[in-house]
């Protein structure tokens, strides 16, 4: 995957930002800019240590995209226990190419304390109070709209924010007008451009960035994780057992990576249905692949998402038992055949044994009815307890990750909650705002 490829990875993620609440639209994209245009004259940082910082302003709040967790990010309480800290913490150290970082997440906001069962270095800890500095300018100057950026900075004291963060924030906005940008929407561009400039990620790393994304919005229950890891594991195993070429075989599995993202609106109980006609039905209607096309439009992922499209054509055509396109790409009937049979997976773990012969019928069906040569249909149904059996160990795999990172998240929100208690009836912060 190039670098064109990456930026608009890049792009993707700030997109889906936008659809995620719209009360934080764009939040982390802002906060990646304001921190870029801080970086761009400092030789304090190296290009790789910018880029990392950057990428950290963009997911500083991946673990807050659940509704529950939005209001209370967007106020100012330091009694919040901000339990979006530590699942961003959790869903970056897990998943994403910069796990040595994670802590930086989980301080984003208490930049001075001292969790004992995760201590943060001074390195570490002077990037958490950059983010959030980059992190209160937005929501004070942006979200909230207050006017003077001096009665912002008299609200923190020097423990929090130092006059040298200040002047270097100060001085960058002279430079480089930021707010200004900011206000016009400019900055959405000169972000677009720096990446495209700068980031040269490998394939691995975008995966584990798309992967951060996409669990930060499935890992809602068990459920969910499940589901997309079916998804994306029965991909694999489908995309290798056809012998798709590698190109294939990655286009199939970003395919599936970016449809999941659409199903940011989409409530988890539309995806849990024994019934494959409601289901398709179901998925036809919701507005995931809507969504999925407006972020992709923006982001300039126009081949993803054709494959995608094909893919839910397939689909409408199964449930409407109408022909399908003769021209369907190969790539686009593994994407739907990945979809419809995950979902089989997800509702009942011992579907090899007890829905296999259903499913195969069931798809047979829908293959004769839609007119559709069904020979790759045959090929998978010959190795189907291998794909079933590869995919059902990878994805246990994902929900042991799951079930401990639910442990820790409880764990380590106590023992916050608890240290922030202490902190703030006997060594209390500065009234901020
Ligand atoms: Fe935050
Ligand atoms: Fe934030």
């Amino acid at each position: 995957m190039n670098g064109a490829q990456l930026n608009s990875i890049v792009d993707v993620i700030c997109y889906s930002f936008q659809h995620l609440n719209p009360h934080l639209i764009g939040h982390g994209g802002r906060v990646a800019y304001i921190l870029m245009n801080m970086l761009r004259d400092t030789n304090y940082y190296t290009q790789q240590e910018k880029e990392d910082i950057f990428m950290l302003g963009l997911f500083h709040d991946i673990g807050a995209y659940k509704k529950e967790e939005v209001d209370s990010m967007l106020t100012f309480d330091l009694n919040d226990s901000m339990e979006h800290s530590v699942s961003g913490y959790l869903l970056f150290r897990t998943f994403s190419p910069l796990p040595e970082y994670a802590d930086v997440i989980l301080y984003h906001h208490q930049c001075n304390a001292q969790y004992y069962p995760v201590p943060i270095n001074n390195y570490h800890r002077d990037i958490a109070k950059l983010i959030y500095l980059a992190d209160r300018i937005d929501v004070a100057c942006i979200l909230n709209k207050t006017e003077s950026l001096e009665s912002f900075f008299q609200n923190y004291d020097e423990s929090i924010f130092t006059p040298f963060m200040v002047d270097w924030f100060l001085d960058a906005n002279a430079k480089y007008h930021i707010l200004d940008h900011i206000q016009s929407t400019e900055y959405r561009k000169e972000i677009a451009d720096y990446s495209r400039r700068h980031f040269s990620l490998s394939r691995a790393q975008i995966h584990n960035y798309l992967m951060t994304f996409i669990f930060s919005v499935n890992f809602r229950n068990e459920y969910a994780a499940l589901h997309t890891s079916h998804a994306l594991y029965l991909s694999e195993n489908i995309a290798d057992t056809l012998h798709l070429s590698p190109a294939d075989c990655k286009t199939v599995q970003v395919a599936m990576l970016l449809h999941n993202i659409g199903k940011i609106t989409v409530p988890s109980h539309l995806t849990a249905t024994d019934d494959y006609n409601q289901y398709l039905m179901e998925l036809y209607k919701s507005p995931t692949l809507d969504v999925a096309k407006d972020i992709l439009a923006d982001a300039d992922e126009q081949q993803s998402f054709q494959i995608i499209e094909e893919a839910f054509a397939l689909i409408k055509c199964w449930y409407s038992s109408t022909a399908a396109d003769s021209a369907l790409a190969p790539v686009a009937e593994a994407v739907a055949l990945s979809y419809v049979m995950s979902d089989s997976l997800t509702y009942d773990l011992e579907v090899s044994l007890k829905n296999y012969p259903q499913l195969i019928t069931y798809l047979k069906g829908k293959y004769y009815n839609c007119k559709m040569d069904d020979s790759m249909l045959m090929t998978l149904e010959r190795d189907f307890e291998q794909i079933i059996a590869n995919t059902q160990a990878s994805s246990k795999s994902i929900l042991h990750t799951y079930n401990q990172m639910m442990d820790e998240h409880s764990y380590l929100n106590t023992i916050i909650l608890h240290y922030n208690h202490y902190n703030n009836k006997y060594h209390p912060s500065p009234a901020i705002f």
